[in-house]
């Protein structure tokens, strides 16, 4: 491979040859926001698991236990709110104002007052959905545990959960039409498989695949780390949702997206690997303050969905979507990362992923969709729905990327730039 001059944010960077097999080998400095708290590049982060998994002991640098997310910057009134919320004590006993934590912001300024079509898009809803439900994944620093399950916040989410879904419904009915209301199983299944064969719009995928730079590469993958360094664990809420042949087909996916229980194979970890093979900072929500709302959208449906009983419907649309739509463009993925020099192994996340999702394709659409379909019939729409959203978001999050590219800005909300010091 011949050498190659890429220009990042301040730098010229010279790449050069790789050694198989060696990850992060690529660049010779890191590509990171300018964090005031990150360590100097080439020194493990203090916070790496030491597993007796990792037999050999030269690759424990890969492993990780994730750390709850530092908090990120407020993005409007109710992100500013719900983090001063955030930063009083759950269990304060003091009476207050009826329906507000008595330490806490008055409960108003938690509503978010926007229509509901801007609601997928809007900066600060997003921010605040996804920080709401982060307390439910790794947690968030500083943050008291206590607030997961907290009446308070639960009134303010539930505000902005039924806004968000009014917005994603007049979306995609405005922009893919209209609904059956009462399909049956096998309408169910070829709306999927409608949605799954429909190109609308331009691809990303082939943009990252032929054209595509490092700088937007790495862009790429820092919009996408917010979703896959927690891979599969928003549709795992819904194995307990399930019962029977749905539920194995539920868990048959999710096991593999688990890496059949090896850490190495865990999807979460081959998109960290890949990280670090792009010299970016692989710490779960490490990026939240550089993504958009629509980034943060992406993983916010899937845990709207997930976390109420009552969407398992479209939470099984969804994950058969996504599934149905994710063996080709990996494989676009896959030869843009290797165009621009990307690691082998690092490729391994997205060949994973052609081939796995080939056959989960399968699975998803026949016996995980069609079979919730078949036995409760009532949710017919609703899969269908969730499997709707996975179009909807991945056509606003093209738009956005390729907008921005197109008139030479970033797609994030602060340029990568060279170092972490
Ligand atoms: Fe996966
Ligand atoms: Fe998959």
């Amino acid at each position: 491979m011949s050498s190659e001059l890429v220009v990042l944010p301040g730098r010229t960077e010279r790449r050069r040859n790789r050694r198989p097999g060696a990850p992060g080998t690529a660049r010779s400095g890191r590509t990171s926001h300018t964090s005031p708290d990150q360590g100097p590049p080439g020194r493990p982060p203090a916070d790496l698991e030491q597993t007796p998994l990792d037999r050999t002991g030269l690759d424990r640098a890969r492993l990780r236990h994730d750390r709850p997310v530092r908090l990120p910057a407020s993005r409007g009134p109710v992100s500013e709110a719900l983090l001063e919320l955030l930063d009083t004590d759950p269990d304060h006993e003091t009476p207050g104002r009826a329906g507000a934590h008595p330490a806490g912001p008055d409960q108003d300024r938690l509503q978010w007052s926007g229509p509901a079509v801007a609601a997928p898009t809007d900066d600060d809803l997003q921010l605040a959905l996804w920080l709401s439900y982060e307390l439910g994944y790794r947690g968030l620093a500083g943050v008291d545990e206590g607030w997961e399950h907290h009446p308070v916040l639960l009134a303010a989410r539930r505000g902005w959960e039924r806004v968000l879904l009014d917005g994603l419904e007049l979306l995609t009915v405005d922009r893919l039409g209209p609904a059956d209301p009462e399909p049956t199983a096998e309408q169910v299944v070829a709306a999927l498989e409608t949605l799954a064969g429909t190109e609308r719009g331009p691809s990303l995928s082939g943009h990252l695949m032929r054209q595509a730079t490092v700088r937007q590469f790495s862009e790429f993958l820092v919009h996408r780390s917010l979703y896959h360094l927690k891979e599969a664990d928003p549709h795992t809420w819904g194995i307990p949702r399930l019962s029977g042949a749905v539920k194995a087909a539920m868990i048959t996916i999710q096991l593999d997206e688990y890496g059949l229980g090896e850490v190495r194979a865990m999807h979460a970890q081959l998109f960290r690997d890949l990280m670090r093979d792009w010299q970016l900072d692989d710490r779960y929500g490490g990026y939240v303050d550089e993504v958009p709302a629509v980034t943060l959208l992406a993983s916010n449906v899937i845990s709207l969905f997930g976390l109420h009983r009552r969407w398992r419907g479209a939470l099984t649309g969804h994950l058969a979507l996504f599934e149905m739509t994710s063996s080709t463009p990996n494989a676009r993925y896959a030869r843009g990362h290797r165009r621009l020099g990307g690691g082998p192994r690092a490729a391994a996340f997205f060949d994973e992923h052609v081939v796995a999702d080939a056959v989960h394709e399968q699975i998803a659409a026949h016996r995980l969709a069609g079979g919730l379909a078949r036995t409760e019939p009532e949710l017919g729409a609703q899969i269908v729905f969730g499997a709707r959203t996975v179009a909807l978001v991945d056509d606003l999050f093209a738009e956005h990327v390729l907008g921005a590219w197109g008139t030479g800005r970033s797609s994030l909300r602060r340029r990568l730039v060279e170092g972490r010091s």
